[in-house]
């Protein structure tokens, strides 16, 4: 009877563990840990992000583009240079483009400004490395976005119509997935809480793992502008930028993990 007993103890146990395991994997950021962990392990302490950072700094501090000129003088909201926590900023309104940018779009004014590329000849690889460089020194910094001046405030209430909008093939928006059906699943991935979870959106840009490549937050929604059937906005648009400023703001307060590493 003791043996049986202690057997019955042992399998609810066993299952009970079995059940937190479950648990463990439909978390998204606990995966995205674990396997940030094992990676570490296997490459003695290298992740590919940081190779990202590397590759970004290396770019930003070159002397690149017909002047001549590395982007060590851009203004990334803070004054030129100064990079420390300026990803929790941003987007922001700036005076010399009279724009609201966000991290892109700043990286590739400065490339046009500073170094002199033309539009049409900057890469967008670059753009994504010297993002995760500048996110980098942002890294356990608080998010700190909030629409104060009426360009911001414009594209924030943008951003908000443009969550909520229902449109495209299948009558959906943002909202459908990252609202409405948070906590069920796409596939094997709950839809992200986005404008209740504060860690969402305060770890772009990220290196995914499940698609082994370096994204910053417009890959992430165009990516989803194809989940909803719908064609992606341009890079560096309006309604990337909006949609940008209004998730970051819903993330004010929290503290960034950055770049960070996602599934
Ligand atoms: C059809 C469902 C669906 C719609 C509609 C959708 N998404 Fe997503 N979204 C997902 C899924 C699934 C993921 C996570 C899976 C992945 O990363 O592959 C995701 C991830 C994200 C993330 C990253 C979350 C994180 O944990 O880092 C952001 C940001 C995001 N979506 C923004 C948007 C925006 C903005 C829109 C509207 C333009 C949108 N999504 C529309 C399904 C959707």
């Amino acid at each position: 009877m003791g043996r049986f007993l202690g057997l019955l103890v042992a399998l609810v146990l066993g299952l009970g563990a079995l059940g937190v395991l479950a648990q463990e994997e439909d978390d998204p950021v606990k995966e995205a840990e674990k396997q940030k962990q094992q990676l570490l392990e296997q490459s003695g302490g290298i992740l590919p992000s940081d190779l990202y950072v590397q590759q970004g700094e290396e770019l930003f501090k070159a002397k690149r583009g017909p002047k001549q000129a590395s982007l060590e003088a851009c203004d990334f909201g803070r004054g030129p240079g100064r990079l420390e926590g300026v990803v929790g900023r941003l987007p922001r309104y700036f005076f010399d483009t009279r724009r609201v940018e966000d991290l892109d779009s700043r990286i590739r004014t400065c490339m046009i400004r500073l170094q002199g590329f033309r539009p049409e000849e900057i890469r967008r690889s670059e753009v994504v490395a010297i993002a995760f460089y500048i996110a980098s020194l942002s890294n356990e910094k608080t998010m700190y976005v909030r629409p104060l001046l009426p360009q911001e405030k414009q594209l924030y209430e943008l951003g908000e119509r443009l969550f909520y909008l229902r449109a495209g093939p299948r009558d959906m928006g943002c909202a459908s997935c990252h609202v409405t059906y948070v906590g069920r699943r796409a596939g094997v991935l709950p839809y992200s809480d986005l404008l209740g979870d504060k860690r969402v959106a305060s770890h772009w840009p990220a290196f995914r793992y499940s698609n082994d490549q370096a994204w910053t937050m417009a890959d992430r929604i165009r990516a989803c502008y194809a989940n909803l059937g719908m064609p992606a906005p341009d890079f560096y648009s309006e309604p990337i930028i909006a949609l940008t400023l209004f998730m970051n703001a819903q993330a004010r307060g929290a503290r960034m993990d950055l770049p960070g590493f996602i599934r």
